[in-house]
């Protein structure tokens, strides 16, 4: 490994972009189970190989790097799917930390009582299937087939999907570890917000995880001529869908700071200059740090909808496609990584994690934490993510310090 070990994980996620780890041309794109997703796995693997580290990929497509050996295992391990148009270290940033942190180990010959293995998961964020964080509820055994039935804007299935790249939906559900296995999951991630910044700190503790629940809507209207049909005849999914979004924009709006609701994704149809549209589909994005104050917003978001629907005569269906609890992080692995950061030198600042992680569905079944590693600006999903390589090298030691300390704990 080069220069630094901060240096190299950043160069690292930098060297996953381009035509063979990117599915768009113009910028990045990496969804799960796509050529780009695929070829990235073929690179990732070869640095576990360079990091001392046996590879193998699961039944999810998940790609995991395994160093040393134990009856239990401490998973270290972050996504390496992006969202469009995506930062280059949302997710690999962690993964390339793992292998940084075995690759460290392997270079002293360090032996430990357990063993890492850095998972890479395929698909966190739901950016081709409208189900995310499908490859990390795999792992902790926390899916079932029926929610597998799932397929992308194409209409491609997740079964043929995996069947295009030797993989079998028999086979998913086979990537759970049973958790007797598991020492803890620890990921590092960056903030992808604007507090360790502003507040001059490279790392900081996540304590919870905000709750999140997203919907896949269909406003139906009538498809009609532009130039005849009168304003108040109308029945204008468009117009109706832009009612729904601001009324949302309006209810989280009035609710507590980390109350946030996003449409992300619009499309209308027919989808013509001159034909007002008769059918569109949108998504919402909803968290919030608490089920009181997400469900609440949820109930007021759908009545709103409906009543809407209702008054310009337009027709409404609401599928709720995900949701995922508030995740709090574990009390004493959380304790053991702010006395990880005190020992690179940063004053540990706990932190809530408004974004999702893949630690959220570890967090029920055994001990879960993150480490967040500042950003500049706060910029995340935007190809204007910016790490500092000092920050990743500090991220890098904190996570060696606190697999220290578990080798120090450990019975
Ligand atoms: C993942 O980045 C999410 O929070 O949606
Ligand atoms: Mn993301
Ligand atoms: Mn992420």
């Amino acid at each position: 490994m080069v220069e630094s070990t901060g240096q190299w994980a950043v160069d690292a996620c930098d060297a996953l972009t381009g035509p063979r780890c990117s599915d768009h041309p113009d910028y990045l794109f990496r969804p799960y189970l796509g050529p780009a997703h695929l070829n990235a796995l073929d690179q990732v693997a070869a640095w576990m190989g360079e990091a001392g580290m046996t590879t193998r990929i699961d039944g999810a497509g998940n790609l995991i790097g395994r160093y040393g050996d134990g009856l239990k295992t401490l998973i270290i391990g972050s996504h390496i799917d992006s969202v469009r148009d995506a930062g280059n270290y949302d997710g690999p940033l962690g993964v390339m930390l793992g292998i940084a942190v075995c690759a460290a180990l392997n270079a002293k010959g360090r032996k430990l009582p357990f063993a890492i293995e850095v998972y890479a998961f395929g698909d966190e964020e739901g950016s081709r299937f409208p189900a995310p964080m499908l490859c990390s509820r795999a792992v902790a055994g926390a899916l079932t087939l029926a929610a597998l039935e799932v397929a992308d804007a194409q209409g491609v299935g997740l079964a043929q999907a995996l069947d295009m790249n030797g993989l079998a939906m028999s086979r998913f559900l086979d990537a759970r570890r049973d958790p007797a296995e598991l020492l803890g999951y620890v990921e590092a991630h960056i903030e992808q917000g604007p507090v360790l910044e502003a507040e001059g700190l490279a790392l900081g503790v996540v304590t919870a995880i905000a709750a999140q629940i997203r919907y896949a809507v269909r406003v139906t209207g009538v498809a009609g001529h532009a130039g005849t049909n009168a304003m108040r005849l109308r029945k204008d999914a468009l117009a109706g869908a832009a009612e729904m979004m601001l009324a949302i924009e309006r209810i989280t709006g009035a609710g507590p700071s980390d109350l946030v609701g996003t449409v992300g994704r619009i499309s209308a149809g027919p989808g013509a200059p001159n034909v007002v549209p008769g059918d569109v589909t949108f998504t919402i994005d909803l968290r919030a740090g608490t089920d009181a104050v997400l469900h609440p917003a949820e109930a007021a978001i759908v009545a709103e909808l409906k009543a809407i629907a209702h008054r310009r005569g337009l027709g409404l269906a609401l599928d709720k496609t995900h949701e995922l609890p508030p995740s709090p992080c574990d009390e004493a692995f959380r304790a053991m990584l702010s006395r990880a950061v005190e020992a690179v030198g940063v004053t540990p600042r706990e932190i809530v994690s408004g974004a999702g992680h893949d630690a959220m569905i570890f967090s029920p079944i055994i001990p879960s934490a993150m480490l967040f590693i500042r950003c500049k600006d706060g910029i995340s999903h935007n190809p204007l993510e910016s790490v500092e390589p000092a920050d990743a090298d500090l991220a890098c030691r904190a996570l060696l310090n606190f697999v220290d300390q578990l080798e120090a704990n450990y019975a």
